[in-house]
């Protein structure tokens, strides 16, 4: 990505353009901002913009035109849509005209920057200065063993359209990974849409996914299309599956099995081509065996299984994120990057993390706004310097048996599992040693 990349921002209302001003500020862009489509037009033609990210609902002149002109006069510039979710039938057509994604208002600023990064990834060559050590799947950040197979099955999925679940803890990466998916997949110039399942009320789950028809029901006064219809080629991220209804439930079954979905209202069906990807971060397999979620929905979403195991359970992968927001952050803020003792990272990679990497992205993104050269251990919240006591203190509460059970198997390594040598060291005889073994 280039220095500072410039982004122009189109949308009617001040305090969404003030918003979106903040984010792209902390996100290292500068920004240009502008509340229509007429001045949006005579931005572009003065100077090198790099993204766009426009609102639809405008007065005046609607965002399609401006998605349509940048379409034909400035094809390289990947344009985002921000819009609210009644709009998802002029979504259809604005993915169609180019639009490289469009979100959902209310936008998180997390949501936005996989966006941006996105958008701009796929017109810019990536940074040269990722940390050592990463491997696999751009944007996903991670070598333990566990991340490792994680990046093993995205590759599996690449050119096909299985459909995936992403299970893990809340803030694990399970977006991260869908998008990862869908990038790297032979789909990835066709839209990425993610559906809040547990956000958009049950009765209005069914035809926002689906569409309806003029007349379906009291206030559907147009044809619309649903999201299956918009992510037509692309890839659909069912998010939080676990709160779809049983009606929902039927209706996505039956779309899977027959490739094909139904409008509400309409007699007849319609062939989509969707790659489905779901996540939860409930026990859906607990939610079959109490007759919650179906059981042959469940199978027919999760031909492909990716687990996020919680971060304690990778701690190798804690100090490579540490490093990469650390140095990404502090890029965005024209910064260098904080320093951290030894005693700090080891309490850093020994504590808990109960919100995962979305706790360790936001403490970082912190202490890069609130410290200047380095992080000390007191300015550590009391649960993270906790840890270090903690790790000690049970190193110290280990009966003799299972010290010596530790220290045997830790000569043996160093020796390259010599038995001579390791009894040697350990001065008892071999037989002696034979006998521990066992
Ligand atoms: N492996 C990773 N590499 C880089 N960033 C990551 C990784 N995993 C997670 N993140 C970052 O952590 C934050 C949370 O990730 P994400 O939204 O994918 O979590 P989630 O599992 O969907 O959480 P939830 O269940 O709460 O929706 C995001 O800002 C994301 O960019
Ligand atoms: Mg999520």
């Amino acid at each position: 990505m280039k220095e500072r990349p410039s982004v122009l921002l189109v949308d009617d209302s001040r305090d969404m353009l003030e918003l979106l001003r903040r984010y792209m500020n902390n996100m290292g862009l500068t920004p240009f901002t502008t509340n229509n489509v007429v001045d949006a037009i005579e931005v572009l033609e003065q100077g090198p913009v790099d993204l766009v990210i426009t609102d639809l609902n405008m007065p005046d002149v609607h965002g399609t035109q401006l998605v349509r002109y940048i379409a034909q006069h400035f094809p390289q510039v990947p344009v985002l849509v921000v819009t609210g979710y009644p709009d998802v039938q002029v979504a259809v057509d604005v993915m169609k005209m180019g639009a490289v994604e469009f979100l959902v208002k209310p936008v998180t600023q997390d949501e936005l920057r996989n966006a941006v990064e996105k958008a701009l990834g796929a017109n810019t060559t990536p940074p040269a200065d990722e940390p050592a050590g990463t491997i696999g799947i751009p944007g996903v950040i991670g070598r333990s063993v566990a991340m490792q197979e994680v990046f093993r099955v995205i590759e599996r999925t690449r050119n096909n359209q299985a459909t995936v679940l992403v299970t893990g803890e809340s803030g694990t990466g399970k977006e991260v990974v869908a998008r990862a998916i869908h990038y790297n997949s032979d789909r990835s110039s066709a839209p990425f849409l993610a559906v809040n399942c547990g956000a958009i009320p049950d009765q209005l789950l069914e035809s926002e996914l689906f569409g309806h028809t003029k007349g379906a029901f009291t206030g559907a006064t147009t044809n619309r299309a649903g999201f299956f219809q918009a992510a037509d080629g692309g890839t659909l991220f069912l998010d939080e599956i676990g709160n779809a209804s049983a009606a929902v439930q039927a209706k996505l079954l039956r779309a899977i099995q027959d490739k094909e979905i139904t409008m509400l209202g309409a007699t007849k069906s319609q062939r989509v081509s969707v790659r489905l990807i779901s996540a939860s971060n409930s026990n859906l397999l607990e939610m079959v065996r109490t007759g919650t979620f179906r059981e042959d929905l469940y199978y027919r979403l999760n031909l492909i299984n990716i687990h996020l195991p919680a971060l304690r359970d990778r701690a190798e992968d804690i100090p490579l994120l540490i490093h990469h927001f650390n140095s990404k952050f502090c890029k965005e803020m024209g910064k260098k990057p904080l320093r951290m003792s030894a005693p700090v990272l080891d309490a850093l990679q020994g504590y808990s993390w109960p919100g995962n990497v979305r706790e360790l992205e936001n403490f970082i993104h912190r202490s890069v706004i609130m410290k200047d050269g380095a992080i000390a251990m007191d300015d550590l919240p009391e649960a993270m310097k906790a840890s270090v006591p903690e790790r000690t203190a049970s190193k110290e509460l280990r009966s003799i048996a299972e010290m010596e059970k530790l220290h045997i198997q830790h000569v043996l390594e160093a020796t390259g599992n010599n038995k001579t040598k390791a009894a040697e060291i350990l001065g008892i005889d071999r037989k002696t040693l034979r006998e521990k073994l066992k």
